[in-house]
């Protein structure tokens, strides 16, 4: 032991912790041993040695304190200590060129101000996050909803393409990349498992998420699965300056990166280079659909930031959808949790880019008559009819859509489309507002398809995101009416865990599987306040307006309060509320009127009553802006008023566009107004860009 540094000896028991518990992992958990016993006996020792010549060192997480293995049903969560976000899309030439200028606009450069981009293809696989600590392989997970991931380090760790140790890296380093097949492994994996009898992927992509997603690691080990870094996460020291410098680091540390990345000096730069991929698309040997643009310089990206999922220094520009061409059989109605019939084309199954399409959407009745949102012919004006030969296409993940129909394969006898103006389901009137595309079931509350749609989105992944209460549970919840509204769900144990109906004697259910149930309804009695607010399934409120209604009022208390106090279109209520960024006239009514509508509101009240709802917690509690409402008046010297706004927000406050009481801070450039005339005369605080940037730390 007397060679070792102290250096040396931390890394080798970092080392030997994380080898002993992937071992551990193998043996207990997966029942697949990955060393022999006489290494992991070898392997002990040496951790005993190196903890006796070094007590200090001790890990937390010693090897030598540890007895059992690790017993794990499905993943544990990782908590992402950078969100994991997704990509913009841009689908023409146009798009790319607003990008750009988007962002000239956001930093306040010029159209000749010079900016490079870097242009790379977009692998069509699933993201991971390496989490790499003293450059050892700490831990790896999925992407699940950006913030909480899937923890599935032991099935990275089979990867050829991940090293488990790199050396010269930052003390903490996240590097994050796609896992992918390649077409020749895949196709090879479809044949050995056709042989087996066992079943086989429609794509490489569902290969590769099926592959990395298995619980026992040696299945992961067996698919030959391929990963190409291409940004990372948290990171204790800077990679590089710029985004191509820092993919070239990546590489020398031992990671498979991508060899068609380029730099490029502006959009027609760009738009060559996806042509340049799109044509050798066929022949890479891997999927891609797209090519993805980033801001080269890692200074301009950091004053770039995100969107609430998006970066605003990136953006996917997607290849053009494939096509195919099949028969509609029948148009079916659904109708979803905000009453909207929405028509869905049942479909003659086709393969439309690897994947079997027998449903498409239909949006809403004018579309089926060949009129677009703007009231003008789309397809030329041709409706679409049962029995017709439609096109199909399919654009990224979303959801397969119509592009045209042929008029000369129309069946004679083919009729059109009468659209309902019943719910299918209850009956109810079903109608259109003015201005609306959309024909809405009026049976509310009362319409089954109605309420089963809530209770879904009420429990799906970014909403209450229950273990074991998906979908086709609540359905069957609903259809037996033990659950009709989301308070129903809390109160299940009480009245199904014991007495005469007990769910542990249901088809399907056994006393484990029920007591589960009820232990993961319990967990979920405390939520963040911006999950309940989504979760209530108010029409034009999604994950962001209600991250924004959170941050906004911070507390359930004060966030109901509001909306109860609130008046459509007058008042100081509607005023604050309207004044959030982002929230517009038509989500700020449809909240209100959600909140003050008698049924509905005794609703949520019962829910509510049934939870601990947590604050909102500010973006960065320790900034000094943290909480604070700040006002931008006059002209800002140092950066764009959009840019000072998102910086602001990053901190936790909140930007208004008006002074008043609630004022804390006026930043005031030249040229400041009645504003300042105002924040004077209420005692505001006012500074001028200077002292704002040294308040912030920014000076
Ligand atoms: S950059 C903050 N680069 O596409 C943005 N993403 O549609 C980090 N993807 O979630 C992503 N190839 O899974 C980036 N060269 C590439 C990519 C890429 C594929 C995936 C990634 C992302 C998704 C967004």
């Amino acid at each position: 032991m007397g060679d070792l540094s102290p250096d040396q000896a931390a890394a080798e028991l970092a080392w030997l912790a994380a080898r002993l518990q992937a071992a551990n992992v193998a043996y207990h958990r997966d029942d697949a041993p990955d060393i022999s016993d006489a290494t992991y006996d070898a392997l002990k020792q040496r951790n005993l040695a190196i903890e006796a010549a070094f007590p200090a060192l001790k890990r937390s997480d010693s090897p030598s304190e540890q007895v059992g293995g690790t017993v794990a049903e499905g993943f544990g969560k990782v908590q992402h200590v950078v969100r994991m976000l997704s990509l913009g899309n841009a689908f023409s030439d146009a798009d790319v060129r607003d990008f750009d200028l988007r962002i000239r606009k956001y930093l306040g450069l010029g159209q000749d101000a010079g900016l490079i981009y870097t242009a790379e293809p977009k692998i069509d696989g699933l993201s991971l996050s390496l989490r790499y600590e003293g450059g050892i392989l700490m831990q790896a997970a999925t992407r699940g909803d950006g913030a909480v991931g899937e923890n599935v380090t032991a099935n990275a760790r089979t990867i050829a393409d991940i090293p488990h140790v790199i050396a010269d890296a930052p003390e903490i380093l996240e590097v994050r990349g796609e896992v992918y097949m390649s077409h020749a492994d895949f196709a090879a994996l479809n044949r050995r498992q056709t042989d087996a009898g066992g079943k086989t992927f429609a794509n490489p992509r569902n290969a590769a998420a099926g592959s990395l997603r298995q619980l026992d690691a040696t299945i992961t080990q067996a698919r030959p699965l391929r990963f190409f870094a291409y940004a990372w996460g948290d990171l204790s020291a800077p990679l590089a300056d710029t985004q191509f410098a820092a993919i070239a680091r990546l590489a020398t540390l031992g990671f498979a990166t991508n060899d068609l990345m380029v730099r490029c000096d502006g959009p027609a730069d760009m738009i060559a280079h996806y042509h340049r991929i799109e044509e050798q698309r066929a022949t890479l040997g891997y999927d891609i659909d797209g090519v993805v643009y980033k801001v080269n310089d890692l200074d301009l990206q950091q004053r770039l930031g995100f969107r609430s999922t998006t970066p605003r220094w990136a953006i996917a520009h997607k290849f053009p959808a494939e096509l195919a061409w099949t028969r509609l059989e029948a148009i079916d109605i659904q109708v979803g949790r905000t009453g909207a019939l929405s028509p869905v084309a049942r479909l003659t199954p086709v393969t439309v880019g690897g994947v079997v399409v027998s449903n498409a959407t239909l949006h809403n009745e004018d579309y089926i008559a060949g009129l677009g949102g703007d009231g003008q012919p789309i397809r030329g004006g041709r409706d679409v009819r049962v029995g017709d030969w439609v096109q199909v296409y399919r654009a990224g993940d979303v959801i397969p859509k119509i592009k045209d129909v042929n008029l000369a394969r129309r069946p004679a006898d083919a009729v059109p489309f009468v659209f309902p103006d019943v719910c299918p389901d209850c009956g109810s009137a079903a109608i259109r507002e003015d201005g609306d595309a959309v024909r809405r079931c009026t049976g509310g509350l009362i319409c089954p398809a109605q309420a089963v749609e809530r209770l879904k989105h009420f429990v799906s992944r970014a909403a209450f995101d229950i273990e074991g209460l998906g979908a086709k549970q609540v359905e069957q919840f609903y259809a037996d009416g033990w659950i009709t509204t989301p308070a129903d769900i809390f109160t299940l144990r009480d009245r199904f865990a014991t007495g005469l109906q007990q769910l542990k004697n249901r088809e399907g259910w056994g006393e484990k599987s029920a007591q589960n149930l009820f232990d993961a309804i319990d967990e979920k009695r405390q939520i963040p306040l911006h999950r309940l607010i989504f979760s209530l399934g108010i029409r034009h409120v999604g994950e962001a307006g209600a991250a924004l209604f959170a941050n906004h009022y911070g507390s359930w208390r004060a966030f109901q309060e509001a909306m109860t106090a609130a008046k459509v279109g007058e008042g100081a209520a509607w005023d604050d509320l309207t004044g959030i960024d982002g929230v517009g006239a038509v989500m700020a009514t449809s909240v209100i009127t959600a909140m003050q509508q008698e049924a509905e509101r005794a609703s949520i009240d019962r829910l509510v009553a049934q939870l601990q709802v947590h604050d909102a917690v500010p973006v960065a509690r320790d900034s000094p802006v943290a909480g604070k409402t700040i006002v931008f008046t006059g002209t800002l010297e140092k950066m764009t008023r959009a840019e000072a706004k998102a910086r602001a927000e990053s901190l936790g406050a909140k930007v208004s566009g008006s002074v008043s009481a609630k004022t804390d801070i006026l930043v005031a450039g030249p040229g400041a107004g009645s504003k300042a005339k105002k924040a004077a005369e209420l005692g505001v605080a006012t500074m001028d860009e200077d002292a704002w940037l040294a308040l912030i730390g920014a000076g």
